[in-house]
């Protein structure tokens, strides 16, 4: 079924919580309708958003924003000489969790690092979400879309869809919007495959067992720990992207840090390939003093810098780009790094 609104309040579809509207807003529940949306006839631009996690409404949308409600989780295939992987269909408006909790109910493991990130499913393959070093690009077989220009069902396998750290070649300029996710086929296993390297993971689950369930439920802790919850306090989750340095440039950071902070003091980085550094956005925008400050109805997560949250549930776009703006020149002007937002602004 489709169902199209006029001058839709997209306050609840947002969960930074902006009060925007959108000039018309279709919802839809099945693949097949796509085929009769007139992609053709909609008023520009066009989004398509899954659980409007990822983004900032800077003004009312005065196009068409898209949005889907296929909701289905199915085993396809399982084979019963281990360690073959369990495929499983997710539709794209499936609450991403919701998926990480039918699987960890199931005893399969692979998106259990995953859990408790808002969003949808569609919207996953996107943006290739991350956490606790997961990835979902790790998990995703193949991703199923419609084609809005040629007018049909396409899929494609995950080595082609060029996934890097946030990032696919769905958000190409040239088809940004092009294909719209229908499900999902991910690749999960029933064979043991905890990954427990990220901070201190291993700790917090080992007392309980290692399985997904338990994986899950001390993620779920520690995120509830240092995340606002986005339905009290908006917010796009992370807003940076945790920038990639070379190693001359940290090592300019580190003697800096030292100088200032003690001679035993270490830069919380993460050494990459080629002699690359990635260094914490929340890192830098705490030493930049930016923790816990309000600015009208915005402020700096106190728990977490990366994050900036609606405050006062009142916020306006302008509040939270000003925020951002300031960040980013203080950030530069101390580290001589540009942060760049993982917020898509639209
Ligand atoms: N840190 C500080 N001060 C703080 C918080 C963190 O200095 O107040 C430093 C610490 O050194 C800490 C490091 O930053 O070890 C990393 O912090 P954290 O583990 O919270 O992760 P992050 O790099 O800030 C990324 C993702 C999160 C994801 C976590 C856990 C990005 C942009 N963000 O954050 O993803 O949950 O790792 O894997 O990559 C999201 O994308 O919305 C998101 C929340």
């Amino acid at each position: 079924m489709i169902k199209t609104t006029y001058y839709q309040d997209m306050t609840r579809l947002n969960t930074f919580g902006m009060k925007v509207k959108a000039r018309c807003f279709v919802e839809y529940d099945s693949v097949a309708d796509l085929v009769d949306i007139e992609f053709e006839e909609l008023a520009r631009p066009v989004l398509h958003i899954g659980g409007g996690s990822n983004l900032l409404f800077t003004d009312d949308f005065k196009g068409t924003i898209l949005h889907s409600k296929i909701n289905f989780i199915e085993i396809l295939e399982e084979s019963s000489d281990c360690p073959s992987p369990v495929l499983v269909s997710v539709g794209a408006g499936v609450v991403f969790d919701d998926f990480c909790a039918w699987a960890a109910k199931e005893g399969l493991w692979g998106v259990e690092n995953l859990s408790y990130i808002p969003g949808e499913v569609g919207a996953s393959a996107v943006q290739n979400i991350g956490a606790y070093g997961v990835e979902v690009k790790d998990v995703i077989r193949t991703v199923y879309c419609y084609d809005t220009v040629e007018e049909e069902f396409v899929n494609f396998d995950v080595e082609d869809l060029g996934y890097g750290y946030r990032d696919s070649a769905f958000k190409d300029p040239e088809i940004k919007g092009r294909y719209i996710v229908t499900h999902v086929v991910f690749a999960l296993s029933r064979t043991p495959q905890p990954k427990l390297d990220y901070g201190h993971l291993k700790a917090a689950v080992e007392p309980n067992g290692v399985t997904p369930e338990a994986i899950r439920k001390a993620i779920i802790k520690i995120r509830k720990e240092k995340l606002p919850e986005t339905s009290v306090m908006g917010s796009a989750g992370s807003f940076f992207k945790n920038p990639v340095i070379g190693a001359e440039h940290f090592e300019r950071i580190e003697s800096a840090a030292k100088a200032e902070l003690g001679q035993d003091y270490k830069v919380p980085h993460y050494d990459l390939p080629d002699g690359l550094v990635k260094v914490p956005a929340a890192w830098m925008i705490e030493q930049c003093g930016w923790k816990g400050r309000r600015s009208g109805g915005a402020a700096v997560w106190e728990k977490q810098p990366l994050v900036i949250v609606n405050y006062t549930g009142e916020a306006f776009p302008e509040e939270i780009i000003g925020l951002e703006r300031r960040i980013v020149a203080s950030v530069k002007a101390k580290f001589d790094i540009e942060l760049h937002p993982e917020v898509e602004h639209i």
